[in-house]
Protein backbone atom coordinates (compact mmCIF):
# COMPACT_ATOMS: atom_id res chain seq x y z
CA UNK A 1 0.00 0.00 0.00
CA UNK A 2 1.48 3.92 -0.53
CA UNK A 3 2.21 5.61 2.03
CA UNK A 4 0.27 8.83 2.95
CA UNK A 5 1.56 11.32 0.78
CA UNK A 6 0.74 15.38 2.39
CA UNK A 7 1.28 16.84 -0.65
CA UNK A 8 -0.12 14.80 -3.02
CA UNK A 9 -3.15 14.66 -0.83
CA UNK A 10 -3.30 18.78 -0.98
CA UNK A 11 -3.17 18.85 -4.97
CA UNK A 12 -5.91 16.16 -4.86
CA UNK A 13 -8.19 18.52 -2.55
CA UNK A 14 -7.38 21.24 -4.45
CA UNK A 15 -7.97 19.45 -8.12
CA UNK A 16 -11.31 18.46 -6.45
CA UNK A 17 -12.73 21.80 -5.48
CA UNK A 18 -10.76 24.19 -7.86
CA UNK A 19 -10.97 23.01 -11.06
CA UNK A 20 -14.21 23.14 -13.07
CA UNK A 21 -14.24 19.14 -13.51
CA UNK A 22 -13.82 18.79 -10.04
CA UNK A 23 -17.15 21.60 -9.24
CA UNK A 24 -19.09 19.83 -11.69
CA UNK A 25 -18.34 16.43 -10.17
CA UNK A 26 -18.85 17.79 -6.47
CA UNK A 27 -22.35 19.12 -7.47
CA UNK A 28 -23.57 16.32 -9.07
CA UNK A 29 -22.59 13.99 -5.98
CA UNK A 30 -23.64 16.63 -3.18
CA UNK A 31 -27.24 16.23 -5.87
CA UNK A 32 -27.28 12.48 -5.39
CA UNK A 33 -27.30 12.22 -1.43
CA UNK A 34 -30.46 10.86 -0.24
CA UNK A 35 -31.26 9.51 -4.11
CA UNK A 36 -29.93 6.26 -2.59
CA UNK A 37 -32.26 5.09 -0.11
CA UNK A 38 -30.89 2.90 2.96
CA UNK A 39 -33.30 0.53 2.86
CA UNK A 40 -31.99 -0.83 -0.60
CA UNK A 41 -28.21 -0.71 0.21
CA UNK A 42 -27.71 -0.30 4.05
CA UNK A 43 -23.79 0.08 4.95
CA UNK A 44 -23.93 -0.24 8.25
CA UNK A 45 -25.54 -4.13 7.65
CA UNK A 46 -22.90 -4.53 5.00
CA UNK A 47 -20.26 -3.57 7.31
CA UNK A 48 -21.32 -6.20 10.15
CA UNK A 49 -21.32 -9.07 7.33
CA UNK A 50 -18.11 -8.11 6.53
CA UNK A 51 -17.20 -7.99 9.96
CA UNK A 52 -18.79 -11.38 11.27
CA UNK A 53 -18.30 -12.86 8.06
CA UNK A 54 -20.93 -15.36 8.69
CA UNK A 55 -24.71 -14.43 7.08
CA UNK A 56 -26.32 -14.07 10.53
CA UNK A 57 -27.08 -9.77 11.30
CA UNK A 58 -28.82 -10.10 14.60
CA UNK A 59 -27.90 -9.92 17.90
CA UNK A 60 -27.49 -13.73 18.76
CA UNK A 61 -28.77 -15.13 22.34
CA UNK A 62 -25.55 -16.03 24.95
CA UNK A 63 -26.12 -18.60 27.31
CA UNK A 64 -24.55 -16.89 29.92
CA UNK A 65 -25.34 -13.23 30.40
CA UNK A 66 -22.81 -12.20 32.71
CA UNK A 67 -20.11 -12.28 30.02
CA UNK A 68 -18.65 -9.15 29.78
CA UNK A 69 -17.29 -7.86 26.27
CA UNK A 70 -13.43 -8.71 26.99
CA UNK A 71 -14.52 -11.94 27.89
CA UNK A 72 -15.86 -12.81 23.92
CA UNK A 73 -14.62 -13.44 20.57
CA UNK A 74 -15.57 -13.12 17.25
CA UNK A 75 -15.82 -17.13 17.45
CA UNK A 76 -18.31 -17.01 20.42
CA UNK A 77 -19.90 -14.11 19.00
CA UNK A 78 -20.86 -16.19 15.82
CA UNK A 79 -21.86 -19.44 17.91
CA UNK A 80 -24.28 -17.11 20.21
CA UNK A 81 -25.80 -16.12 16.44
CA UNK A 82 -26.03 -19.53 15.08
CA UNK A 83 -27.72 -20.54 18.67
CA UNK A 84 -30.21 -18.07 18.36
CA UNK A 85 -31.30 -18.95 14.38
CA UNK A 86 -31.49 -22.33 16.07
CA UNK A 87 -34.26 -21.35 18.86
CA UNK A 88 -36.43 -19.46 15.60
CA UNK A 89 -36.09 -22.27 13.72
CA UNK A 90 -37.06 -24.56 16.55
CA UNK A 91 -40.50 -22.24 16.99
CA UNK A 92 -41.31 -22.71 13.23
CA UNK A 93 -44.55 -24.93 12.37
CA UNK A 94 -45.20 -28.06 10.82
CA UNK A 95 -41.94 -29.05 8.29
CA UNK A 96 -42.49 -29.24 4.75
CA UNK A 97 -44.51 -25.55 4.80
CA UNK A 98 -43.49 -22.45 3.08
CA UNK A 99 -41.93 -19.87 5.79
CA UNK A 100 -41.42 -16.66 4.59
CA UNK A 101 -38.07 -14.72 6.24
CA UNK A 102 -39.22 -11.27 6.19
CA UNK A 103 -36.01 -8.99 6.56
CA UNK A 104 -34.19 -12.23 5.79
CA UNK A 105 -30.45 -10.27 6.18
CA UNK A 106 -27.60 -12.18 4.39
CA UNK A 107 -29.88 -15.46 4.27
CA UNK A 108 -28.74 -17.04 7.81
CA UNK A 109 -31.49 -18.76 8.79
CA UNK A 110 -32.25 -20.23 4.73
CA UNK A 111 -29.86 -23.20 4.97
CA UNK A 112 -31.10 -24.03 8.91
CA UNK A 113 -34.82 -23.92 7.33
CA UNK A 114 -33.81 -25.81 5.06
CA UNK A 115 -32.26 -28.68 6.92
CA UNK A 116 -34.90 -28.76 9.16
CA UNK A 117 -37.30 -29.96 6.24
CA UNK A 118 -39.12 -26.24 6.14
CA UNK A 119 -39.69 -24.16 2.32
CA UNK A 120 -38.06 -20.66 3.19
CA UNK A 121 -39.22 -17.65 0.52
CA UNK A 122 -36.55 -15.08 1.44
CA UNK A 123 -37.90 -10.89 1.83
CA UNK A 124 -35.31 -8.13 1.78
CA UNK A 125 -35.46 -4.82 0.15
CA UNK A 126 -31.80 -4.42 0.36
CA UNK A 127 -30.00 -5.29 -3.18
CA UNK A 128 -26.62 -6.13 -2.29
CA UNK A 129 -28.98 -9.24 0.04
CA UNK A 130 -30.69 -9.88 -3.06
CA UNK A 131 -27.41 -10.58 -4.88
CA UNK A 132 -25.80 -12.85 -1.68
CA UNK A 133 -29.18 -14.42 -1.56
CA UNK A 134 -29.65 -15.54 -5.37
CA UNK A 135 -25.82 -16.75 -5.89
CA UNK A 136 -26.11 -19.04 -3.19
CA UNK A 137 -29.14 -20.00 -3.15
CA UNK A 138 -30.12 -20.41 -7.06
CA UNK A 139 -33.60 -22.66 -6.31
CA UNK A 140 -34.46 -20.26 -3.62
CA UNK A 141 -37.36 -17.62 -4.02
CA UNK A 142 -36.55 -14.50 -3.16
CA UNK A 143 -38.93 -11.16 -2.53
CA UNK A 144 -37.02 -7.83 -3.59
CA UNK A 145 -39.16 -5.94 -1.39
CA UNK A 146 -40.25 -4.04 1.73
CA UNK A 147 -42.42 -6.49 4.38
CA UNK A 148 -44.79 -3.75 4.27
CA UNK A 149 -44.79 -3.99 -0.21
CA UNK A 150 -45.11 -7.84 -0.51
CA UNK A 151 -47.89 -8.45 -3.52
CA UNK A 152 -50.14 -10.11 -0.78
CA UNK A 153 -52.26 -11.61 -3.52
CA UNK A 154 -49.19 -13.78 -4.86
CA UNK A 155 -48.65 -14.98 -1.11
CA UNK A 156 -52.36 -14.83 0.13
CA UNK A 157 -53.11 -17.56 3.03
CA UNK A 158 -49.36 -18.98 1.56
CA UNK A 159 -47.29 -19.29 4.86
CA UNK A 160 -47.48 -21.93 7.73
CA UNK A 161 -44.74 -19.40 9.49
CA UNK A 162 -44.22 -16.14 9.22
CA UNK A 163 -40.13 -14.83 10.90
CA UNK A 164 -39.43 -11.61 11.50
CA UNK A 165 -36.11 -12.00 12.80
CA UNK A 166 -34.73 -8.45 14.00
CA UNK A 167 -36.42 -7.04 11.32
CA UNK A 168 -39.62 -5.98 13.07
CA UNK A 169 -37.90 -2.79 14.16
CA UNK A 170 -37.74 -1.30 10.48
CA UNK A 171 -41.64 -2.47 9.59
CA UNK A 172 -44.07 -0.13 10.08
CA UNK A 173 -46.49 -1.60 12.30
CA UNK A 174 -49.87 -1.30 10.64
CA UNK A 175 -49.13 -1.69 7.44
CA UNK A 176 -46.91 -4.80 8.91
CA UNK A 177 -49.88 -6.64 10.55
CA UNK A 178 -51.83 -5.96 7.48
CA UNK A 179 -49.25 -8.15 5.55
CA UNK A 180 -48.85 -10.57 8.28
CA UNK A 181 -52.69 -10.85 8.13
CA UNK A 182 -53.43 -11.40 4.64
CA UNK A 183 -49.95 -13.64 4.08
CA UNK A 184 -50.60 -15.81 6.88
CA UNK A 185 -52.21 -19.35 6.35
CA UNK A 186 -55.21 -20.63 8.91
CA UNK A 187 -53.58 -22.19 11.66
CA UNK A 188 -50.29 -20.33 11.07
CA UNK A 189 -47.96 -19.02 13.61
CA UNK A 190 -45.68 -15.79 13.73
CA UNK A 191 -42.49 -15.85 15.12
CA UNK A 192 -40.87 -12.06 16.22
CA UNK A 193 -37.37 -11.92 17.86
CA UNK A 194 -36.55 -7.93 18.03
CA UNK A 195 -36.33 -5.28 20.28
CA UNK A 196 -38.61 -3.08 21.69
CA UNK A 197 -38.67 0.25 22.67
CA UNK A 198 -40.07 0.63 26.69
CA UNK A 199 -39.32 4.51 26.67
CA UNK A 200 -37.66 7.11 24.78
CA UNK A 201 -34.74 8.34 26.49
CA UNK A 202 -31.83 7.29 24.03
CA UNK A 203 -33.22 6.78 20.54
CA UNK A 204 -36.46 6.50 19.12
CA UNK A 205 -35.29 2.86 17.02
CA UNK A 206 -37.80 -0.08 17.38
CA UNK A 207 -41.30 -0.07 18.00
CA UNK A 208 -42.62 0.76 21.40
CA UNK A 209 -43.95 -2.65 23.54
CA UNK A 210 -47.10 -1.41 25.11
CA UNK A 211 -48.42 -0.51 21.41
CA UNK A 212 -47.47 -3.49 19.69
CA UNK A 213 -49.41 -5.71 22.45
CA UNK A 214 -52.25 -3.49 22.29
CA UNK A 215 -52.59 -3.56 18.26
CA UNK A 216 -51.69 -7.21 17.78
CA UNK A 217 -54.56 -7.72 20.80
CA UNK A 218 -56.84 -6.04 19.19
CA UNK A 219 -56.26 -7.71 15.71
CA UNK A 220 -56.97 -10.85 17.69
CA UNK A 221 -53.35 -11.90 17.88
CA UNK A 222 -52.62 -14.08 20.88
CA UNK A 223 -48.88 -14.44 22.67
CA UNK A 224 -48.31 -17.44 22.78
CA UNK A 225 -44.50 -16.91 24.53
CA UNK A 226 -43.12 -14.01 24.80
CA UNK A 227 -39.60 -14.63 26.53
CA UNK A 228 -37.61 -11.52 27.66
CA UNK A 229 -34.54 -12.59 26.18
CA UNK A 230 -32.59 -8.87 26.89
CA UNK A 231 -30.19 -10.36 29.47
CA UNK A 232 -28.84 -13.07 26.71
CA UNK A 233 -27.99 -10.54 24.00
CA UNK A 234 -26.48 -7.98 26.44
CA UNK A 235 -23.06 -9.45 26.11
CA UNK A 236 -23.00 -8.70 22.15
CA UNK A 237 -24.05 -4.54 23.17
CA UNK A 238 -20.86 -5.53 25.63
CA UNK A 239 -18.53 -6.64 23.02
CA UNK A 240 -19.62 -3.69 20.76
CA UNK A 241 -19.40 -1.33 23.36
CA UNK A 242 -15.85 -2.58 24.00
CA UNK A 243 -14.63 -2.43 20.34
CA UNK A 244 -15.99 1.09 20.26
CA UNK A 245 -14.02 2.44 23.10
CA UNK A 246 -10.66 0.45 23.09
CA UNK A 247 -10.27 -0.01 19.42
CA UNK A 248 -12.23 1.93 17.13
CA UNK A 249 -11.98 5.40 19.26
CA UNK A 250 -7.84 5.03 19.78
CA UNK A 251 -8.09 4.50 16.09
CA UNK A 252 -9.80 7.21 14.93
CA UNK A 253 -7.56 9.36 17.68
CA UNK A 254 -4.49 7.88 16.00
CA UNK A 255 -5.09 8.38 12.49
CA UNK A 256 -6.02 12.15 13.44
CA UNK A 257 -2.61 12.45 14.95
CA UNK A 258 -1.07 10.77 12.01
CA UNK A 259 -2.49 13.61 9.89
CA UNK A 260 -1.74 16.45 12.10
CA UNK A 261 1.55 15.12 11.66
CA UNK A 262 2.19 13.81 8.62
CA UNK A 263 -0.54 16.69 6.46
CA UNK A 264 -0.64 19.61 8.48
CA UNK A 265 -2.30 21.76 5.97
CA UNK A 266 -4.90 19.29 5.36
CA UNK A 267 -5.23 18.58 8.52
CA UNK A 268 -6.14 22.43 9.66
CA UNK A 269 -8.96 22.21 6.70
CA UNK A 270 -10.50 19.73 8.23
CA UNK A 271 -9.93 20.10 12.09
CA UNK A 272 -13.39 21.19 12.87
CA UNK A 273 -15.16 18.29 10.94
CA UNK A 274 -12.42 16.09 12.24
CA UNK A 275 -13.57 17.38 15.77
CA UNK A 276 -16.79 16.26 15.50
CA UNK A 277 -15.53 12.69 14.65
CA UNK A 278 -14.60 11.94 18.50
CA UNK A 279 -18.58 13.33 20.03
CA UNK A 280 -20.19 11.49 16.88
CA UNK A 281 -18.78 8.20 17.95
CA UNK A 282 -19.21 8.95 21.98
CA UNK A 283 -23.13 8.79 20.77
CA UNK A 284 -22.71 5.57 18.46
CA UNK A 285 -21.46 4.48 21.90
CA UNK A 286 -24.20 5.40 24.33
CA UNK A 287 -26.75 3.21 21.77
CA UNK A 288 -25.24 0.12 22.30
CA UNK A 289 -23.95 0.89 26.18
CA UNK A 290 -25.65 -2.11 27.75
CA UNK A 291 -26.85 -0.77 31.01
CA UNK A 292 -28.34 2.12 29.18
CA UNK A 293 -30.34 -0.12 26.52
CA UNK A 294 -31.97 -2.68 29.21
CA UNK A 295 -33.25 0.59 31.22
CA UNK A 296 -34.97 1.58 27.70
CA UNK A 297 -35.49 -1.19 25.57
CA UNK A 298 -36.59 -4.78 25.59
CA UNK A 299 -35.52 -7.75 23.37
CA UNK A 300 -38.37 -10.39 22.91
CA UNK A 301 -38.95 -13.40 21.30
CA UNK A 302 -42.55 -13.50 20.87
CA UNK A 303 -44.87 -16.27 19.10
CA UNK A 304 -47.93 -15.15 18.30
CA UNK A 305 -50.62 -17.53 16.52
CA UNK A 306 -54.60 -15.77 15.71
CA UNK A 307 -56.92 -16.02 18.88
C1 LIG B 1 -30.66 -6.53 11.46
S1 LIG B 1 -30.98 -7.23 9.89
C2 LIG B 1 -31.53 -8.86 10.35
C3 LIG B 1 -31.32 -9.82 9.22
C4 LIG B 1 -31.73 -11.26 9.46
N1 LIG B 1 -33.13 -11.42 9.70
C5 LIG B 1 -30.93 -11.88 10.56
O1 LIG B 1 -31.52 -12.24 11.59
O2 LIG B 1 -29.71 -12.04 10.39
C6 LIG B 1 -32.48 -6.41 9.41
C7 LIG B 1 -33.06 -6.84 8.05
O3 LIG B 1 -34.29 -6.16 7.83
C8 LIG B 1 -34.29 -5.63 6.51
N2 LIG B 1 -35.27 -4.53 6.42
C9 LIG B 1 -35.11 -3.22 6.67
N3 LIG B 1 -36.28 -2.57 6.42
C10 LIG B 1 -37.18 -3.52 6.02
C11 LIG B 1 -38.54 -3.48 5.60
N4 LIG B 1 -39.24 -2.35 5.59
N5 LIG B 1 -39.13 -4.64 5.23
C12 LIG B 1 -38.44 -5.80 5.26
N6 LIG B 1 -37.16 -5.89 5.66
C13 LIG B 1 -36.53 -4.76 6.02
C14 LIG B 1 -32.83 -5.27 6.28
O4 LIG B 1 -32.53 -5.10 4.91
C15 LIG B 1 -32.19 -6.51 6.86
O5 LIG B 1 -32.28 -7.57 5.93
Amino acid sequence: MASFNGKAARRSILRRVLTPSGLIELRRRRKSRGRRKRVEDDPELKLYARMLDKEYLHLGYFDDPTLTGEDISFGALMAAQARYGAMIVERVRSAGGLVLDGGCGMGGLLAPLQEAGHRPVALTPDRSQIAHISSKFPDLPVEHSTFEGLDTTRYARAFDTIINSESWQYIDLDAGLAVVDRVLAPGGRWVICDFFRETDKIDRAGHKLEVFRAKTAAAGWRLIEDNDITPNILPTLAFAHMLGRRLIAPLVDYGIEKLQLKAPGVHYVFEEILAQAGPRLERQLEVVEPQKFAANKTYRLFVLERG
